[in-house]
């Protein structure tokens, strides 16, 4: 008899999704660009590139910078707005079937506040996530670092979003990432996205210059799955049953069980999207086809399941 298809579906909280795989902030593009490449609807979500409630230009340029294992970004958060975004970018990504976690940033809490009323208010919108840091940011970063900041955003957020749901994106960069980890959870997060990227800096030796225009930018790639791995591990000892997704690093299926064993719920995979467009989609068909090498019937037994011992 045929074994039966393996269950992949996972919960986030009060999110049923399809399966553990989300399209990390900043890099699934900021409507359906890179959608147009790999079926979005095919994911267990998407997660936008975060905005603000006005217009920001972002960091000079260069932006990007190839490193060992990864790369170092200093975007700066350039967007449109979260008023042309919700009538250019998203509507194109929800009519091709993605659920959408709205990313949100600002300066002030009203900034935060604003975009996020804005986005929860959308077609298509599953969750809200509070990105709390910017490392590439000249001021970025405060609010990720400091446990009382971070309840008051959050909070306020909260307040904002009605029934749609509020997930935290947490700092790698913070001194006590658990602190801040119950910070948000206690002032009404149902979940957490960890990590964000880490903070690093470029040189370019022939210009004796910084590489990056903003000079720090933030690394990501498979350069930072074992710091992510710390993060998913320590918060989810720390806080068991809220739900994580685990982000950082992850470019195959095996990357995505590890992170699941280490605690998470759920995978975000970002900067494995610039080298291929369809990365996202691979790591979920990878992560099926080891489940069904190691009878996994459903994916979500693999959360937690890690023997703490080592060999
Ligand atoms: C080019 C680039 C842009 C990003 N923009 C955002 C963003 O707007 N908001 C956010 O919360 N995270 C942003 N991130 C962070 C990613 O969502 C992710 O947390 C991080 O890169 C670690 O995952 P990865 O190693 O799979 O890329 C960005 C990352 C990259 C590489």
């Amino acid at each position: 008899m045929a074994r039966p298809a393996i269950d992949l579906s996972v919960r986030v909280g009060p999110l049923v999704l399809p399966n553990p795989v989300v399209a990390a902030s900043g890099t699934f593009g900021h409507g359906d660009e890179v959608a147009a490449l790999c079926d979005p609807a095919g994911l267990g979500a998407v997660t936008t590139k975060s905005q603000a409630p006005f217009p920001w230009a972002g960091n000079p340029a260069p932006r990007l910078h190839p490193s060992a294992a990864g790369m170092v970004n200093a975007v700066g958060l350039q967007g449109p707005g979260v008023d042309v975004w919700l009538a250019e970018d998203l509507p194109p990504l929800v009519a091709r079937g993605a659920r959408v976690i709205a990313s949100v940033w600002g300066f002030t809490t009203d900034d935060y506040v604003g975009a996020a009323a804005a986005v929860a208010a959308a077609p298509g919108v599953v969750a809200v996530e509070v990105n709390l840091s910017c490392p590439n940011l000249a001021h970025g970063d405060l609010v990720a670092h400091d446990p009382g900041a971070t309840a008051s955003t959050v909070r306020a957020v909260v307040d904002a979003t009605g029934s749609v749901p509020v997930l935290a994106k947490l700092s790698p960069n913070a001194t006590d990432v658990v602190a801040v980890a119950e910070a948000a959870v206690g002032a009404g997060a149902v979940g957490l996205t960890c990590v964000n990227t880490v903070r690093a800096f470029l040189v370019d030796a022939e210009t004796r210059t910084p590489a990056l225009g903003a000079g720090n930018g933030g690394l990501s790639g498979p350069a930072v799955k074992p710091i992510a791995l710390r993060v998913v591990h320590d918060v989810t000892r720390a806080l068991p049953g809220v739900p994580v997704i685990g982000t950082g690093g992850v470019s195959t299926g095996v990357d995505a069980v590890e992170m699941l064993l280490a605690g998470a719920v759920a995978v975000g995979v970002g900067t494995a999207t610039f080298r291929d467009p369809r990365a996202t989609l691979r790591v979920r068909d990878e992560l099926a086809a080891w489940c069904g090498r190691h009878g996994i019937d459903r994916v979500a037994d693999l959360s937690g399941a890690l023997r703490e011992e080592p060999r």
